[in-house]
């Protein structure tokens, strides 16, 4: 096809081409209305690198200075939406470059001395991340917060504990809310852990070989805080394990907050009622009028699916790469800005429910009477009485199995029924029959009863007053 557009234009990519790019390629390739969402880290980036290329006599300090400045009167462009952002340049990178450069004149064209858009490109992202990173964890700590409060507003609240969504034994509410609360927990250790591998600077890498200016990449990367420079310049431009790791955390976040929805749909069904929702996070519905439904949860689960579309997106889009830079890898930038906008945006509505949520008392302590949730502990009471597990185990199954055939709970049978079990029941079994008993009998730390409950309740409060990403 004839390449008219171009008549007037002028060529992009500089002397070696004799056509400009063809209207449909530009279109096809543009990434600016996407990548200008790094233009912050792109400037910063380019504003230290300015600096560090004076500082070598690369460039003339003056060179520098009015690069800087050129550059912050881009940033105010860009922030008061004055900014001309240009398809035709593809890029942020170089709608930024243009810009400077039509501003500023030939200092601008020196920018781009000792670098190349694959380096620039790998730092600016690296340093987006690192940015994101913080402000995850600080979405995570607020959610915790949230659980803490549930935790330590119904201390003592006993609530029925399941194993294969089966009724298994009794729990407090507490504890249930402080697993979620260890769950947030290692997520936020996971950021820490990746944080230390997105913090390595690429630039300097050139386009894949380094360069041949004397620059200074450790004077880089300490204005840019960057704990670290690059071992090797192909795989500093093409690696992109940082970005994937840190998909690969917001998915494991979303998985704990898609459990957590499971449970709050499960438990504002009206058969199991076990909490109260704000009705300000529920919606009706258009033809059932007695309907009040979970959509946060629902949404919440269902977008979980979309972040971990975006992982085995990226990690695909990485397999057949060969060394170094490939421009497949702008395709890595609309995976990572949804999974994290997917994320932050779950984890905030998150906090809200959580810390709106009222667990049902009555309910709780309704179905925590019913359904054999002491079993277990009748069973460890033989055990105490010198009976072997396994003779206990039979027995008490028994036990259940009469209770199932005439409609009664444990804690219905006389002591002289439950002394048909085995003689040497006691009085004290009523004791061991009774769920708060059961909760307050698990000491061991870790252990559902009052105790090591409140031990994890003071632990949670102190690490997450201490707990800081450096
Ligand atoms: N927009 C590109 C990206 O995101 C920037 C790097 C382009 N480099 C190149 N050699 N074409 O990957």
């Amino acid at each position: 096809m004839e390449n008219q557009q171009g008549k007037n234009k002028k060529k992009l990519w500089g002397g070696r081409f004799s056509q400009t790019t063809n209207e449909m390629v530009e279109k096809f390739s543009a990434s600016e209305h996407f990548d200008r969402r790094l233009y912050s880290q792109d400037i910063l980036g380019s504003q230290a690198h300015a600096r560090m290329l004076a500082r070598c006599g690369v460039i003339s300090p003056e060179d520098a200075e009015r690069i800087v400045s050129g550059l912050q009167d881009i940033k105010l462009a860009i922030e008061n939406k004055s900014f001309d952002w240009k398809p035709e340049l593809e890029d942020v990178h170089m709608n930024i470059e243009k810009a400077l450069t039509d501003a500023i004149g030939e200092a601008g064209g020196r920018l781009h001395t000792a670098r190349s858009r694959n380096d620039q490109v790998a730092t600016d992202l690296r340093m987006f991340v690192r940015e994101q990173i913080f402000l995850i964890d600080r979405l995570l700590a607020g959610l915790q917060g949230a659980f803490i409060h549930q935790a330590r507003e119904h201390l003592g609240l006993v609530m029925p504990g399941f194993t294969h969504l089966q009724k298994a034994q009794p729990v407090l509410w507490s504890h249930h809310m402080l697993a979620y609360f260890q769950m947030f927990r290692r997520d936020r250790l996971r950021l820490r852990d990746c944080l230390g591998r997105v913090n390595i600077l690429p630039l300097g890498s050139a386009a894949l070989a380094g360069t041949d200016f004397e620059i200074d990449r450790f004077m880089t990367a300490r204005e840019l805080g960057f704990d670290d420079i690059s071992a090797n310049s192909l795989d500093a431009v093409s690696d992109r394990d940082f970005a994937i790791e840190f998909v690969f955390v917001l998915s494991v976040i979303m998985m704990h907050l898609s459990r957590l929805s499971e449970e709050l749909v499960i438990w504002t069904s009206s058969e199991f009622s076990y909490v109260e929702l704000p009705d300000e996070f529920c919606t009706g519905s258009s033809i059932m009028p007695q309907k009040k439904n979970p959509d946060v949860p629902e949404l919440v689960r269902g977008k979980t699916g979309r972040v971990y579309g975006h992982l085995i997106g990226l990690l695909t889009l990485l397999k057949g790469l060969p060394l170094a830079y490939n421009r497949d890898l702008q395709e890595d930038k609309e995976a990572l800005f949804d999974a994290l906008d997917t994320c932050s945006a779950c984890l905030n509505i998150t906090k809200f429910l959580v810390a709106g949520m009222k667990p049902r008392e009555d309910r709780l302590a309704d179905d925590s009477r019913t359904g054999f949730l002491t079993a277990t502990d009748l069973a460890d009471y033989l055990v105490k009485k010198g009976v072997p597990f396994r003779q206990a185990h039979e027995i008490v199954g028994k036990a259940v199995a009469k209770c199932l055939a005439s409609k009664k709970e444990l804690t219905d049978l006389t002591l002289s029924e439950l002394q048909s079990l085995h003689p040497e029941i006691d009085e004290d079994v009523f004791r061991v029959l009774d769920v708060r008993g059961s909760v307050d009998s698990r000491k061991c730390p870790g252990g559902t009863g009052t105790i090591p409950v409140k031990d994890q309740l003071h632990e949670a409060e102190r690490w997450l007053a201490d707990f800081r990403l450096t």
